[in-house]
């Protein structure tokens, strides 16, 4: 559905550096798939998505959308395309909820009649029912954030670019914007793709994920896929009294990734093994020094330590 290829972005200002945003960015995206885009800040993120919704002209590359060349047909491209970017900048402040709507409703030539119905339905489910004669400057920041996406939604387009959809919302603002999102991808049949530095959302909401470090693709894999890749078994060893000397020595120098703490009085070891027989090389070394093992916990790796591995270039 969608397809990149090649994306190169450089920003020009008179009498500062060029940047080069974007280096040679490759991806796609299918009908019905719901894609993040993750990156440490300034990876090009932003940049990616703006050009997408052609906001702004790559410098190289091709953007084709249902094998349509939007750089070339940008008209085409906005018809396929709706985007929220950062800062809810698609909303007009000095308008309520329902004006926005009824504006972006208008703009696509919804009749008076059938705009009103649409703008009361929008005001349902995005729950601004209750704020809809307040202007939106006035509204909290995760009700601008639903207004925003209700505005977007207006164009009818199949697919939508959300920058950081869930960024400086609460933990229930955020759970109320996750959900919306996906019941837009599973009633609605929407293709999203998504920025996010919010892990929780990516894990929760993307099928896929794409990693992107300096304008360029690092990883393009499922969550799932990630998640296998990086099965390491972290286990926490609590001990029973003090770590002797020797065999935090031993342990330091057998198993390099491990983390020697204390809980009060006990002894505590955070390790991560690679194998199911390096958890008995470890117990062995802990009866050969008489320390009494009091309990020990299991962990996944969760998928921040999976993305900080990533962009850290561990993999
Ligand atoms: N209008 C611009 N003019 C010049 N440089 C820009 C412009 N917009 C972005 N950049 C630069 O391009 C690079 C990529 O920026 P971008 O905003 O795409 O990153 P991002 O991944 O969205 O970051 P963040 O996580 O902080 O939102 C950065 O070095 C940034 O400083
Ligand atoms: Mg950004």
């Amino acid at each position: 559905m969608v397809s990149v290829e090649g994306l190169t972005k450089v920003y020009k200002q008179k009498g500062k550096p060029e940047v080069k945003a974007l280096n040679g960015i490759s991806l796609s995206i299918e009908k019905g798939e719901v894609v993040g885009l993750l990156g440490p800040n300034g990876a090009g993120k932003t940049t990616t998505i703006k050009c997408l919704c052609g906001l702004i002209i790559p410098t190289s590359g091709k953007i084709l959308i249902d094998g349509v060349d939007t750089v070339k047909n940008p008209q085409w491209g906005m018809g396929k395309i709706s985007a929220v970017l950062e800062g809810n900048r698609n909303i007009y402040w000095r308008l309520t909820p329902k004006e926005n709507l009824s504006f972006f409703a208008g703009m696509m030539g919804i009749s008076r009649r059938k705009r009103r119905e649409y703008v009361e339905e929008l005001l349902h489910i995005f729950q601004l029912k209750d704020k809809e004669k307040s202007q939106a400057r006035y509204l909290s920041r995760g009700m601008q954030q639903k207004l925003a996406l209700a505005c977007s939604l207006v164009k009818g387009t199949e697919i939508l670019l959300l920058d950081e959809p869930t960024l400086g919302l609460d933990v229930e603002s955020s759970y109320e914007m996750r959900q919306l999102i996906k019941s837009l991808v599973a009633d609605a049949g929407k293709t999203v793709f998504l920025s996010s530095h919010d892990m929780k959302v990516v894990e929760d909401l993307c099928q896929r994920v794409i990693i992107i470090n300096n304008g360029k693709v690092i990883t393009d894999d499922t969550v799932k896929g990630l998640q296998q890749l990086f099965k390491v078994s972290s286990y926490r060893f609590n001990l029973e009294g003090e770590l002797p000397v020797q065999a935090r020595y031993q342990i330091k120098r057998e198993f390099g990734l491990c983390k020697i703490g204390r809980d009060g009085a006990n002894a505590r070891i955070d390790v991560e093994l690679k194998s199911a027989e390096r958890f008995y090389d470890l117990v062995e070394i802990l009866k050969r020094h008489c320390c009494p093992v009091r309990s020990i916990d299991h962990k996944e790796p969760d998928f921040e330590e999976i993305f900080l591995k990533i962009v850290r270039g561990k993999k």
